[in-house]
């Protein structure tokens, strides 16, 4: 591949991995980051990249759900191959708000494939970036793999797992050559605080409360994003054509468990509440979100036996790295939190 569209670029992950393909990767092509720069799309976090890395770097402020501007950028840079991340991706705002989860996760998709599928051959790989949450709530059975069936329960995880079956679909039918990731919840530099460890970090830090749905015993698997990044590069560097993979850090954790965390470690590094009182006093249990999942799991032996791909961060780790990063980077905070960096996207980018 020598010119990878990689859409949604400007999001929390993707930032990550054109980050590391560009700067730890031994990935040799140009990267064109595609997108729309909704709420949760910040350019200004790879500003530093778009000068260290002017020759093998662009940005393309573009919607994936207009077909025909695609269809421009797809010639004009000569794409041959495909990271698709681009994706309205927060569980609650699809459960107050679907339309953009159907236009953006399906119809987008479709688009990226019907598109790639006319290009008959150019297109040398398509790699769809997915979630775990399209396998619903885990219960009896232990942990999800690869043949766990589909059975999504939110307006977002319903979208998404459209988007992969029209994937698997356009590699049997057409034989587009795809490969598809199901990863567990990410964490880690550039996550927009809507998401629950960016959000309990930046509240505690303003001594506000610390909204924990329901009984708080829901369980996600933490994977911290650079992990994410690496498996996905191993995924598109020797993953099998028309293979899913899935990715998780066998990281377990009870919501309230990591909210306590987050708290004990904050008391740590910048100490009590300014009455003394320890930081788990800001938790508050709040309404349930409406089908709230229980408990993710995700069994990564396949992408572990067969690509030898493994996670280096331990949740303790990552989780004190990403506090660390949200304390050193104030300024990308106050911006995203003020709204600020709209105003930068329209300045740069109008
Ligand atoms: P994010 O919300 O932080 O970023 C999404 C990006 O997509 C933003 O930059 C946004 O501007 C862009 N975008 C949205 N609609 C677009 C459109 N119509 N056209 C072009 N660009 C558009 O999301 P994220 O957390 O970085 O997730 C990236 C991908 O990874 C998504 O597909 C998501 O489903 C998947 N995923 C996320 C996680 C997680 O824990 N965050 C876990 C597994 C899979
Ligand atoms: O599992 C992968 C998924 O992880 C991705 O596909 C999604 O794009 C990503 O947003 C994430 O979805 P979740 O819904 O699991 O993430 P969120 O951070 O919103 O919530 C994590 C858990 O914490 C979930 O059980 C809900 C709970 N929560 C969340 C928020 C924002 C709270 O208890 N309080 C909160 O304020």
């Amino acid at each position: 591949m020598k010119n990878l569209l990689v859409t949604g670029g400007a999001g929390f992950i993707g930032v990550n991995f054109i980050r590391y393909l560009l700067e730890e990767s031994d990935y040799e092509g140009r990267i064109i980051n595609l997108d729309k720069l909704t709420y949760a799309g910040n350019p200004e976090s790879l500003c530093d990249i778009e000068t260290n890395y002017a020759d093998r770097y662009v940005f393309v402020k573009a919607d994936i759900v207009d077909r025909d501007s695609l269809s421009v950028i797809f010639d004009k840079y000569e794409i041959d191959g495909i990271c698709h991340f681009a994706a309205e991706s927060h569980v609650d705002r699809s459960i107050a708000s679907p339309d953009e989860f159907i236009n953006t996760n399906i119809i987008g998709t479709y688009n990226l494939l019907e598109l790639s599928r006319e290009r008959g051959g150019r297109i040398k790989q398509f790699h769809h970036i997915s979630t775990d949450e399209v396998f619903g709530s885990l219960e009896e059975e232990k942990y999800f793999t690869e043949l766990t069936s589909y059975k999504p329960n939110s307006p977002y995880s319903a979208s998404k797992a459209s988007s992969d079956h029209l994937v698997r679909a356009y590699f049997k039918t057409y034989e587009l050559p795809i490969t598809i990731s199901n990863c567990s919840n990410n964490y880690g530099p550039f996550q927009f605080p809507e998401k629950l460890i960016p959000l309990m970090i930046l509240n505690t830090l303003e001594d506000k409360a610390l909204p924990v749905y329901g009984d708080g015993l829901n369980i996600r698997d933490w994977l911290y994003v650079r992990d994410h990044c690496t498996a996905i590069w191993t995924i598109m560097d020797k993953g099998r054509i028309g293979e899913t993979y899935n990715i998780g850090g066998r990281n377990e954790m009870e919501n309230i468990k990591v909210v306590e965390m987050i708290c004990d470690y904050l008391d740590v590094i910048v100490g009590t509440r300014p009455n003394r009182e320890k930081r788990r006093s800001l938790i508050s249990f709040v309404t349930d979100r409406p089908g709230h999942d229980r408990r993710y799991a995700i069994d990564s032996t396949k992408i572990n036996n067969e690509l030898g791909w493994k996670p280096v961060e331990s949740f303790e780790t990552g989780l004190l790295k990403t506090i660390k990063w949200y304390l050193d980077n104030e300024e990308w905070v106050e911006n995203v939190r003020s709204g600020e960096y709209l105003d930068w996207i329209k300045a740069h980018y109008s």
